[in-house]
């Protein structure tokens, strides 16, 4: 996903736009430029690669106004050329998102006769704002018109070379804007301002903000408007690594702490868990991780329904053909909030007529402010790409909405109701017992291997594609998950000698199924590493390394499980000198198709 940064004021907004973009480089990116007015020109700078890259080409130019950007290339490759920001006669931008009537607009522009130096969409968005403004000489009518032409997703910073302002607005992707004492910020995201202030506006859909060095005017539909200002609730060492190697590390050992604080809150306001019983049909929509957390969802709430519940990815929901009434509940996942595909989702839940419920981490993102209900996880900014405290904490949040189900439903009786929310409670003590153990001698024997594989059943087998997930988006080591059961099918012909295998088995129902189906890859000579429940036996040959996960109700298990397949792949990418925070390819948001 894209960063974009920008400062208006009486500082030099060069480092300080700098200093944005790397606080948002998390989000994952290939490129990256500013600009900015010196000497009445707009000068642009933009490179390839990491941000150091583009500092190299930066000269000790003074400017008090500059708009920044990382890239996460969509349309071109990731090059200089198509890298932001673009210019184009009077306006240079910077845009987070994807215009999807692109082509058309850029055929008519060229009739028109401009010309094109990139690939992007972006490029043809800042013509389009240039041929509107060369007729109208009017800045605020311009961008109101571009508002009615571009389909698709954006949010812009506008610059037009004849005056020292900021434009900003945007549909579908995120901006905020602050006031601070060195002068006015626009950024993507929280982490590249909270060093100069916690208060900041949400830009909302079809607003444009008009950024001066001392002032901030908002419109809508034209007219000026005033807007509450929203505080930030976490503190700044939430976008810091305090210490740790990585934001991942960090963000893995936060999880005791922040599945405390998520208990104690919910617990004393467990009238804001939602009461689900009168639905006929619940459907679980997101993408990845979150995704893998709504399978889990599905287990809880199946416990104490009296009908299936419907995970599907985002991506493949929004093109199918649910059957969606208003009997029906649609929960959708997603840590930021602004992740396309879930966020269509919704929309065409509502669209049918089902009640929309987000679970989510960003306070005010799209998704929150758009679902019908949200839960927040309240996991605080999670910078490293691949989640980890948001991903257990949306588990828990499943898990807490199937716990008052349960009880709702009278199929959880008092004494029993006391056992699990003991077991809720033990959750971070357990979970800070896992992060002293040592993997590294199974991580050693592992992290050169081509191919693993993750076996089990049920939410065993949900726990290891999350597993899987973790290990292949940081280690870039091939990985595959299959149900136990299905190994039979084809799959086993793949094991051979060493073949690592990580077998989950925690739900003593299927136990002992889960074990005979490890027993077939070990008889084949895989390098089996067992996760199992403490309390269920199993003999040695079965394993070459055994880690035991504490018995806890079903409903606890896997947010348990998931630790130690967390810390092994943070051991076998750190093995690997990979850049465990920003993984190749990946992005924190995924807010285009
Ligand atoms: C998981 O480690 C990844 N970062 C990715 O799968 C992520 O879970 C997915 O892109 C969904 O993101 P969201 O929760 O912000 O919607």
């Amino acid at each position: 996903m894209c960063g974009i940064m920008g400062y208006n004021g009486n500082k030099n907004a060069i480092p300080i736009v700098i200093n944005g973009l790397k606080s948002l480089e998390y989000r994952g990116y290939d490129s990256s430029g500013i600009a900015y007015f010196f000497n009445n020109n707009i000068k642009v700078i933009k490179e390839k690669g990491r941000i150091s890259e583009l500092e190299k080409l930066i000269s000790d130019d003074k400017s008090n106004l500059c708009i920044g950007h990382t890239r996460w290339a969509t349309h071109g490759s990731p090059n200089r050329i198509n890298a932001h920001p673009h210019n184009v006669g009077s306006v240079t931008i910077v845009h987070n998102g994807i215009i999807e009537n692109y082509h058309e607009l850029k055929n008519k522009l060229i009739k028109d006769g401009y010309k094109f130096k990139s690939e992007t969409d972006t490029e043809v968005a800042c013509a389009l704002i240039d041929s509107i403004y060369q007729k109208k000489k009017d800045k605020l009518k311009t961008l109101i018109e571009i508002q009615t032409i571009l389909k698709g997703s954006y949010a812009f910073l506008i610059i037009f070379n004849d005056e020292k302002t900021i434009y900003a607005l945007r549909h579908g992707s995120p901006l905020i804007i602050a006031e601070s004492s060195i002068g006015n910020l626009i950024a993507s995201d929280i982490p590249a301002i909270l060093e100069y202030t916690k208060e900041y506006y949400l830009l909302e859909e079809g607003e444009i903000a008009e950024i001066k060095e001392d002032n901030i005017i908002f419109y809508q539909e034209g007219k000026e408007i005033k807007k509450d200002k929203l505080i930030f609730e976490h503190d700044l060492s939430s976008a810091k690594k305090e210490g740790y190697s990585h934001f991942m590390l960090k963000e893995i050992y936060e999880q005791p702490k922040v599945i405390d604080n998520f208990l104690k809150y919910y617990f004393e306001n467990f009238n804001l868990i939602p009461d689900i019983r009168n639905y006929k049909k619940i459907h679980i929509v997101a993408c990845g991780s979150a995704y893998h957390a709504g399978l889990l969802g599905k287990v809880f709430l199946e416990e104490y329904l009296d009908f299936n519940v419907i995970v599907e990815t985002s991506s493949e929901y929004r093109y199918s053909k649910p059957f969606i009434d208003k009997d029906t509940l649609v929960i959708l996942i997603s840590q930021s909030g602004e992740t396309a595909d879930t966020l269509a989702a919704m929309r065409l839940a509502k669209e049918k007529g089902a009640k929309t419920l987000g679970i989510v981490n960003v306070i005010g993102s799209s998704l929150a402010r758009e679902c019908d209900d949200v839960i927040y996880i309240n996991a605080g900014p999670e910078i490293a790409v691949a989640t980890t405290k948001a991903y257990t904490l949306q588990v828990l949040t499943l898990s807490l909405i199937a716990f008052k189900l349960g009880i709702n439903l009278n199929k959880i009786t008092k004494e029993e109701q006391d056992i699990i929310k003991n077991d809720y409670l033990l959750i971070s003590k357990e979970i800070k017992k896992l992060l002293k153990e040592d993997y590294q001698d199974l991580v050693n024997k592992i992290y050169k291997k081509e191919h693993i594989f993750f076996i089990g059943r049920l939410m065993d087998y949900y726990s290891c594609l999350e597993g899987s997930l973790k290990l292949k988006e940081i280690s870039y080591i091939h990985s595959e998950t299959y149900p136990a059961g299905e190994l039979k099918h084809g799959t086993i012909s793949l094991i051979e000698d060493n073949t690592p295998i990580i077998g989950i088995a925690t739900d003593d129902n299927i136990y002992e199924k889960t074990i005979s189906n490890i027993k077939e890859v070990k008889a084949r000579g895989a390098y089996v590493i067992l996760l199992k429940r403490n309390d269920l036996k199993v003999e040695e040959t079965v394993y070459d390394k055994l880690i035991n996960i504490p018995k806890k109700n079903n409903l606890v298990m896997p947010i348990i499980t998931i630790i130690p397949l967390q810390l092994i792949a943070f051991e076998v990418a750190k093995k690997l000198g990979y850049d465990i925070d920003k993984p190749r390819n990946l992005a924190k948001s995924v807010t285009v198709e």
